[in-house]
């Protein structure tokens, strides 16, 4: 009994010595914050599937790593991460792009220019995930340009 007591009590604590090595800093290194900003929306913001229109998944099997689309959705328009409330520079067509995952944003109206908030992209990202939540696809965001819808796909690197 003493004998299998000390080797429980040797195993836990040679488990409890050896605390997952490198992978901490690993994930501090490869993570950008951006992707816990969206995080943190995503818990803030409530799921509103009528944000998109024509939703549709191109590839289910197409591999997005989860992070990469989450840095890639605050990289449009130059970057909207941080304090930045909306898309800025009114561009036509905009990208986002982060390792695996690819946005690419363009108004629809002709003469239009993409001027989503945050936020509204946010939801937007989200419905079309909440529709497809594997791999590339492509919707239409209501609203978001300064006149009309924007369309965007989400693809695969
Ligand atoms: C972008 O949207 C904001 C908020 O609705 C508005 O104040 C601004 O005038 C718009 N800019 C353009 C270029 O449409």
């Amino acid at each position: 009994m003493t004998t299998i007591l000390f080797l429980f009590t040797l195993t836990t604590t040679l488990c409890l010595g050896a605390p997952a090595p490198a992978q901490y800093p690993l994930l501090q290194v490869t993570v950008p914050q951006s992707h816990f900003e969206v995080l943190r929306m995503r818990q803030s913001i409530p799921l509103e599937p009528r944000a998109v229109t024509d939703t549709e998944c191109i590839d289910r099997n197409a591999h997005i790593v989860f992070h990469d689309q989450n840095a890639a959705e605050l990289s449009i328009c130059g970057g909207i991460a941080g304090s930045v409330k909306r898309c800025q520079g009114s561009p036509s067509l905009t990208q986002g792009r982060v390792g695996s995952a690819l946005f690419t944003l363009k108004a629809m109206s002709k003469e239009s220019t993409i001027n989503v908030s945050k936020k509204r992209w946010e939801q937007c990202v989200r419905a079309a995930r909440a529709v497809c939540p594997t791999g590339s696809l492509s919707a239409t965001c209501l609203g978001g340009a300064s006149r009309g819808d924007l369309q965007f796909t989400l693809l695969s690197m």
